[in-house]
C-alpha cells in the first residue's frame, strides 16, 4: 500500500518537473534572440549584481558588450537589461506595457494604489486626476513654499562654514523632507530642526525597509519576510504613516466643511493655490463626487515617497559636482546673482531664467541619475519586432545610468560638461533621468524648480569647495542612487 503511494508521489513529482522543464525550454526558445549573460546554475547572475556599489558598472559593461540588450537571471527570475535606443523607445512609449515589476511590490503596504505602483485603469484614472496638480499655475505657488525651509537650511549650514569637511547628506535629506511635506500635505514637520520626530523617522525607515527587501532574497517572499523582525516594524510604520495622513486629511476636510478658510488670499487678492492635498480635497468628478479618503491618502503618500529621496540625492550630487567644477560654479553664480539683484525671494519666472544652472542640474542627473534604473513586468507575451517575442512574466529593466553614459551619444561621457546639452541634439530616449512616455516622472518640473531654488540660494550664500582631504563619492545603486560614503564639501561664506 505504502509503496504504491510512494510510487504515485514520485510519478506525479516527475510529471510536474518535466512540465516545468518543458515550459522553461519553450521560454528560452522564445528569448533566443536576446544574448544571455552566462551565469551559474540555480543562482544565475545573482553574484554579479548583488553588490549595489558594483551593479551599475557591471550592467553598463554587459550592455556595452551586447548592444544594449541582454538577458540575466537572478535566482530564476528572468530579467532583460536594456539601454538600446530602439528598444527603450518602444518600451517606454508603450501604452500597454505599463505594469511595474516585482521590485515595486514591496511598496504596496504603504502606497497601495498610488500612481507610482498601480497599473491598468487604476493608474490611468489616478494619473489623470493628479496631472493638473503639477500644472504650472500650481507650481507657481509651490515655489513660494521653498523659501522657509531654504532659510533654515542656510542657517544650519552657516554653522559649518570654515570646517575642512562637512557631510551635507543629512542636512539636504531633512530639507527635502520639509519641502515635500509642506508642498504635498501642507504640514510643517520641521524635519531640519526635529529630525527625531516619529514622522520623519517613519518615512526614512520605510524607505530603507523597502530597499532592503528588494535586495535581500530572504525577504522577497512574503511568507519568509513575515518571519523577520522588519515585517513587524514595517507594519507599525505603515500604521503610523497612514494614521498621520488620515489625520491631516480629516482635519483639513472638517475645517473646509466648517467654512474655515485656511488658504489665505495673498497680497494681490489672488486665491492661493495650496498643497497637493488641498487640490485633491476640492476635486469633484463629472458627477460632482469628491475623491475617496483612501484615494487621497494613497496619492499623498506616493508623492511623499517619490518626491523626497530623489530630489535630495539630486541636490547632493549637484553640490558634489559644483565643488569639483569651480568654473561651472562661478558661471552659475554670476547668472543667479544677476537675476537676484534687488530681490530676496525667487519667483517661478526667476527660476525659469536660470538657464546655466539648469544645464548644471541636467548634467548632474546625466552622470548621476537618482533613479538609476526602473523596470516593468510583461503581463503577457509582447512582440518587439518581427520574430522578437518577449514572453510574459519577464522583468524589463531600463538602465538610465548606462543610457546617460553611452559614449556613442555623449562624448567623453565621464566628464562633467554642462554645455553639452546646448550643442548636441540629444535625442529624447538617450537621456532618461525622469524616464519618458506615459509613465514618466509626473514631478519632473517640480523637481527641477526645487533643485534650482535650493542651489540658487546656496550659491548666493556659499562658495562650495572640495573638502580636505578631497572626497570622492562611492556610488551605490539602491532604489535611489546614493553615495556610500556621503557627500563631503567645504563651505566658504560668500561676500557679495
Ligand atoms: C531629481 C528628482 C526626480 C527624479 C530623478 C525622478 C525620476 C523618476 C523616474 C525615473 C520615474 C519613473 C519610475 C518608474 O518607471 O518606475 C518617476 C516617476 C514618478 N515620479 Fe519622479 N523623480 C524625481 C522627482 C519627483 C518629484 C519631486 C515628485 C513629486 C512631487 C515625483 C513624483 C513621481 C511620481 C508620482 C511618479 C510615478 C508616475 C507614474 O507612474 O505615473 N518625482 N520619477
Ligand atoms: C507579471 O505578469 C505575469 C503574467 O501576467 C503575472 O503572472 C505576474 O504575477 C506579474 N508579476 C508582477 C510582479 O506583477
Amino acid at each position: 500500500m505504502s509503496s504504491l503511494f510512494l510510487y504515485a508521489v514520485v510519478t506525479l513529482a516527475a510529471i510536474w518537473l518535466i512540465d516545468k522543464w518543458r515550459k522553461r525550454l519553450a521560454f528560452y526558445e522564445k528569448l533566443r534572440w536576446v544574448n544571455k549573460v552566462p551565469g551559474l546554475p540555480l543562482i544565475g547572475n545573482a553574484l554579479e549584481f548583488k553588490d549595489p556599489t558594483k551593479s551599475l558598472t557591471r550592467m553598463q559593461e554587459v550592455l556595452l558588450e551586447n548592444d544594449g540588450l541582454c538577458y540575466v537571471e537572478l535566482l530564476y527570475r528572468p530579467i532583460i537589461l536594456i539601454s538600446n535606443y530602439n528598444f527603450v523607445e518602444w518600451l517606454l512609449s508603450s501604452n500597454t506595457l505599463i505594469e511595474k515589476s516585482l521590485d515595486y511590490k514591496f511598496l504596496h503596504n504603504w502606497l497601495e494604489d498610488g500612481i507610482l505602483i498601480s497599473t491598468g485603469a487604476t493608474w490611468k484614472n489616478g494619473r489623470k486626476i493628479l496631472s493638473p496638480a503639477f500644472h504650472f499655475s500650481v507650481l507657481e505657488e509651490i515655489v513660494t513654499k521653498f523659501d522657509k525651509p531654504t532659510l533654515i537650511l542656510i542657517e544650519l549650514l552657516e554653522k559649518e562654514v570654515g570646517k575642512d569637511s562637512v557631510n551635507i547628506y543629512s542636512y539636504i535629506k531633512n530639507y527635502a523632507l520639509d519641502v515635500i511635506c509642506e508642498s504635498s500635505m501642507g504640514i510643517e514637520v520641521e524635519a531640519q530642526k526635529k529630525s527625531q520626530s516619529t514622522y520623519v523617522k517613519s518615512v526614512d525607515s520605510m524607505c530603507n525597509i523597502v530597499v532592503d527587501r528588494a535586495f535581500n532574497p530572504l525577504k522577497t517572499k512574503d511568507w519568509l519576510y513575515m518571519l523577520t523582525p522588519s515585517y513587524y516594524k514595517e507594519k507599525a510604520y505603515v500604521r503610523y504613516l497612514h494614521s498621520m495622513s488620515d489625520k491631516v486629511i480629516k482635519s483639513k476636510k472638517s475645517s473646509r466643511q466648517n467654512g474655515i478658510k485656511e488658504d489665505k488670499d495673498d497680497d494681490t487678492g489672488r486665491k492661493k493655490k495650496n498643497a497637493f492635498l488641498d487640490l485633491l480635497l476640492t476635486y469633484k468628478d463629472q458627477n460632482g463626487e469628491p475623491l475617496s479618503e483612501k484615494f487621497i491618502r494613497e496619492q499623498v503618500d506616493t508623492i511623499m515617497f517619490a518626491g523626497h529621496d530623489t530630489t535630495s540625492m539630486g541636490l547632493c550630487f549637484a553640490i558634489h559636482c559644483l565643488s569639483k567644477n569651480r568654473e561651472e560654479q562661478e558661471k552659475a553664480f554670476k547668472e543667479i546673482k544677476e537675476i537676484s539683484e534687488g530681490k530676496d525671494k525667487f519667483i517661478y519666472a526667476d527660476l525659469q531664467e536660470m538657464r546655466y544652472l539648469e544645464l548644471i542640474i541636467k548634467e548632474t542627473l546625466r552622470l548621476y541619475p537618482t533613479v538609476p534604473f526602473y523596470s516593468r513586468n510583461t503581463s503577457q507575451d509582447f512582440i518587439f519586432q518581427e520574430n522578437k517575442v518577449i514572453p510574459k512574466d519577464v522583468t524589463l529593466l531600463t538602465c538610465a545610468y548606462a543610457i546617460n553614459r553611452d559614449p556613442k551619444v555623449f562624448k567623453e561621457p565621464e566628464k562633467f560638461i554642462p554645455t553639452r546639452f546646448l550643442d548636441t541634439d540629444v535625442k529624447p530616449f538617450s537621456y532618461l533621468p525622469f524616464s519618458a512616455g506615459p509613465r514618466n516622472c509626473i514631478g519632473q518640473k517640480f523637481a527641477m524648480l526645487e533643485m534650482k531654488a535650493t542651489l540658487a540660494k546656496l550659491l548666493l550664500n556659499f562658495e562650495i569647495l572640495p573638502s580636505i582631504p578631497e572626497h570622492n563619492v562611492i556610488l551605490s545603486a539602491e532604489a535611489v542612487l546614493k553615495s556610500k560614503n556621503g557627500f563631503c564639501v567645504r563651505l566658504k561664506k560668500r561676500t557679495i
